[in-house]
């Protein structure tokens, strides 16, 4: 634990396996503690924890603040219809608002891709202490996501020990929105950390063939990565086919809201391809896990046959995972700004 060293938490990218490994330990610890009886924890007693959603949130912006709270750290939250954003503040403004208020992480989401990185950067400019945790910045990185996505297809695949490495050269099948899809790209640094192979599945329109080049092109000119052995990535056009060899699958929604003009002939006909029925999983021999980081578009990428009976979908375990998965990184990102506390 005491490896830890990032001060903010914003990409994938530069984590390394110990990393990903410290985050994912601690999460199961907090969930083995994490029942209705038990009280709060004391570890952030006194802490200011702050949560900036500059776009809608049900699970991530809930769970954190979940998290915070059974840390027992104080948590504020924003809500922009409600804020000065309308008398003209920015976004780093409304930050250091918080950050004059005492905050020691602020939990970041935007719409636009590195908003939270350019907040990071300029706190960081002015010699302040207080951590950012990107909660999703347009179609870019969500670390969270990716981490609590790891953790739950860990605990799937390795129950008794936790380990990541049971991973290896397995086949992670995520079908749709690739393009926008902030989910996808941290999914692919968190499970190809692992060696795991990932299978991109979807229209050309959504997932161009660039993508079978993301994790080299990415770090070109960029940091090095901080790992050698990644898994790969290819492409399919054909749920159908590529749905026999999977391990596991991530279904993922359209992300209507990011696209600029329109990428599909119709919903109906994309839908017929690439949503996940009872029938096309049925192609795979295996009882394979499905996952959706949610909001779920019933019968759109999923069907709620899948949703509601499949003894397999793991989407409700995805929801209860990210508490204390967020609670492993709230309380990691404290170890840097306050020192290290006990349990
Ligand atoms: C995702 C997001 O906001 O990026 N949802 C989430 O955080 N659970 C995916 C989405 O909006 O489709």
């Amino acid at each position: 634990m005491n490896s830890w060293h990032h001060k903010h938490i914003l990409t994938l990218e530069n984590f390394s396996k110990e990393d990903f490994k410290i985050v994912i330990e601690l999460a199961h610890k907090f969930n083995s503690l994490n029942s209705f009886e038990i009280e709060n924890l004391p570890s952030l007693k006194g802490s200011l924890i702050t949560s900036l959603f500059f776009e809608p949130s049900t699970r991530t912006k809930n769970s954190f603040e979940l998290a915070a709270k059974r840390l027992s750290a104080d948590f504020l939250s924003f809500h922009p219809s409600s804020s000065s954003l309308s008398k003209g503040e920015t976004c780093l403004d409304t930050a250091r608002t918080y950050c004059s208020m005492g905050s020691s992480i602020l939990i970041i989401r935007h719409s636009l891709n590195n908003i939270p990185f350019e907040i990071a950067k300029n706190l960081d400019s002015l010699g302040l202490k207080t951590s950012v945790l990107n909660a999703g910045d347009g179609f870019h990185s969500h670390p969270s996501q990716g981490l609590l996505d790891l953790y739950t297809l860990t605990k799937f695949f390795s129950p008794t020990n936790l380990d990541p490495n049971i991973l290896l050269k397995k086949t992670i099948l995520i079908i749709g929105d690739i393009l926008h899809s902030r989910v996808a790209r941290s999914n692919i640094w968190s499970l190809s950390a692992f060696g795991a192979n990932i299978v991109l599945c979807g229209p050309k329109t959504l997932i161009p063939d660039e993508f079978a080049n993301f994790l080299s092109s990415k770090h070109q000119d960029e940091i090095e990565d901080p790992i050698r052995d990644r898994g790969k990535i290819t492409i399919s056009r054909s749920l159908e086919q590529s749905i026999k060899n999977a391990d596991a699958v991530i279904t993922l929604r359209l992300q209507k809201e990011r696209m600029k003009t329109n990428l599909l002939n119709s919903v109906k006909s994309y839908s017929d391809d690439y949503c996940l029925t009872t029938q096309k999983l049925d192609l795979c021999d295996k009882e394979i896990p499905v996952l959706h980081p949610g909001p779920i578009n019933r019968e759109v990428e999923i069907s709620s046959q899948i949703v509601d009976s499949y003894s397999n979908c793991l989407i409700n375990d995805q929801v209860a995972n990210g508490v204390p998965v967020r609670m492993a990184l709230l309380y990691l990102l404290s170890t840097v700004n306050l020192g290290f506390r006990a349990i």
